[in-house]
């Protein structure tokens, strides 16, 4: 089993944490093949806790290389930051690749991201400020800054200038801001040049030769199916493509090349920033499953909105993403809960509809039909097997497989590394 993708089928913080460290010493590469440190995830490693924003979480198995692919955005600061706050933790760092095609987050970059979400006040994205959106953007207007340009210093002057010259006519016309000045910023950058380098390499070639010699690859999506700048709740999504596609163009491997994708389900649902969410609970219930289950955000501290596991969504999933399976992750919070509403469908102009709507005011209006399941009060923390779970647990997971398309082959039962349940082998 030489590559598989693991990706969150939501809105992102599914837990996947929980599924890579499942598959512990037994992956080669970890890769991270979009976003940047808009990502959060909480690693476990004996008594220590560590929170990740760019990192694969791969950083933190000895065995094992943590590649930063062309896709990914990387603010060089947090880079630096990352590294050294494992360094300093006894984390040896010194595997780590980083594909000399990836684009650089600069200061301006952040500048534009904030004062752009404060311009467009309450039609805000609700974005994490990290300067996201617009380095992708530059990306794609072909005025970006790549890794590689830190080792042309001429290049990199005139790749700023030419960005600025743009921006800054935005920022002191439209948002009335001071002028950045260029040389600043390639003084800046230039202080990280000879740091990074060490890191910076040839990742695509890599990461080919290490599926061809049957090494264990695993692509790690950071956000979620409907972030997807293409396939999700547009325009209240991320600016990349956290989908399985997004593993092919942003690591430079082949669809024939990925012989699994994996969803990371949460038995709930949750989203952070703006945009639809049909489940979302307002109520007291809403406050429980934030209470219990912990939703507030890894990166930046805001509570995550909560609601009813939505079936719509994981079949939507399954489907741009072609998953071969789940990965629900969990189940212990909703233990307690008499009845548990499943959405099966949705109600839109009063028809009932059973598929994700790709229009987006019909998503707006999108109403759950919700079924009822019935809840289990028993602590389910302690299981080990699928056998082990009160039957109504049972049943509420094998509901859901029937419902979202694709198996479940591990369930996460509790917050620690091995309160999971696991029923099929991602390494089989
Ligand atoms: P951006 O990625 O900072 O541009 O933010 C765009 C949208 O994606 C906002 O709604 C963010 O809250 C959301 N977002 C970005 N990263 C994450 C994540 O790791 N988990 C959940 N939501 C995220």
């Amino acid at each position: 089993m030489p590559a598989l993708v693991l990706l969150g089928a939501q809105w992102g913080d599914e837990g996947k944490g929980k599924a890579t460290d499942l598959l512990g010493g037994s992956v080669d590469y970890v890769v991270r093949y979009q976003g940047g440190n808009n990502a959060g995830h909480t690693v476990v490693v004996g008594d220590q806790k560590y929170a990740l924003h760019l990192l694969p979480s791969g950083i933190l198995s000895p065995g094992c290389t943590p590649v930063i692919g062309n896709g990914v955005v990387v603010d060089p600061a947090v880079l630096l930051s990352e590294l050294s706050g494992l360094n300093e933790r006894g984390v040896d760092t010194s595997k780590l690749l980083l594909s000399g095609n990836a684009h650089l987050i600069t200061p301006y970059h952040t500048t534009v991201d904030k004062v752009t979400e404060r311009f467009l006040g309450k039609r805000k994205i609700g974005t994490t400020g990290r300067g996201i959106g617009p380095t992708y953007a530059d990306k794609i207007n072909r005025v970006g800054i790549r890794v590689q340009d830190l080792y042309d210093e001429s290049i990199l002057e005139q790749k700023v200038e030419a960005a600025l010259d743009f921006k800054n006519q935005i920022l002191a016309k439209l948002y009335n801001r001071r002028a950045i000045e260029s040389g600043k910023i390639v003084e800046e950058l230039l202080t990280y040049a000879e740091q990074i380098k060490p890191y910076v390499a040839d990742t695509t070639l890599i990461l080919n030769n290490a599926i061809d010699e049957g090494k264990v690859v695993l692509f790690e999506g950071g956000q979620g199916t409907l972030l997807d700048v293409d396939h999700g709740t547009y325009p209240f999504v991320t600016s990349s493509n956290p989908t399985a596609g997004g593993a092919c163009t942003g690591a430079g491997v082949g669809p024939t090349k990925i012989n699994r994708v994996i969803g990371i389900l949460k038995a709930y649902t949750t989203r952070v920033g703006a945009g639809p969410f049909p489940t979302e609970l307002f109520d007291k219930d809403g406050e429980a499953l934030r209470t219990i289950g912990g939703e507030r955000g890894v990166t930046t501290g805001r509570d995550r909105r909560c609601g009813w596991f939505d079936a719509v969504i994981a079949r939507y999933a399954t489907r741009v993403n072609g998953l071969t399976d789940f990965f629900l992750t969990k189940l212990d919070v909703l233990t307690g809960w008499e009845q548990i509403p499943v959405c099966v469908a949705y109600e839109i102009d009063g028809k009932r509809v059973e598929e994700l709507p790709y229009s987006q005011s019909d998503f707006h209006h999108a109403k759950p039909i919700y079924e009822m399941l019935p809840g289990w009060s028993e602590d389910i923390t302690k299981a080990k097997t699928f056998a082990d779970l009160p039957k109504n647990a049972q049943a509420y997971v094998k509901a859901l497989e029937e419902m979202s398309g694709a198996p479940i082959s591990a369930i996460g039962v509790g917050p620690g590394r091995t309160e999971t349940i696991e029923i099929n082998s991602f390494l089989s």
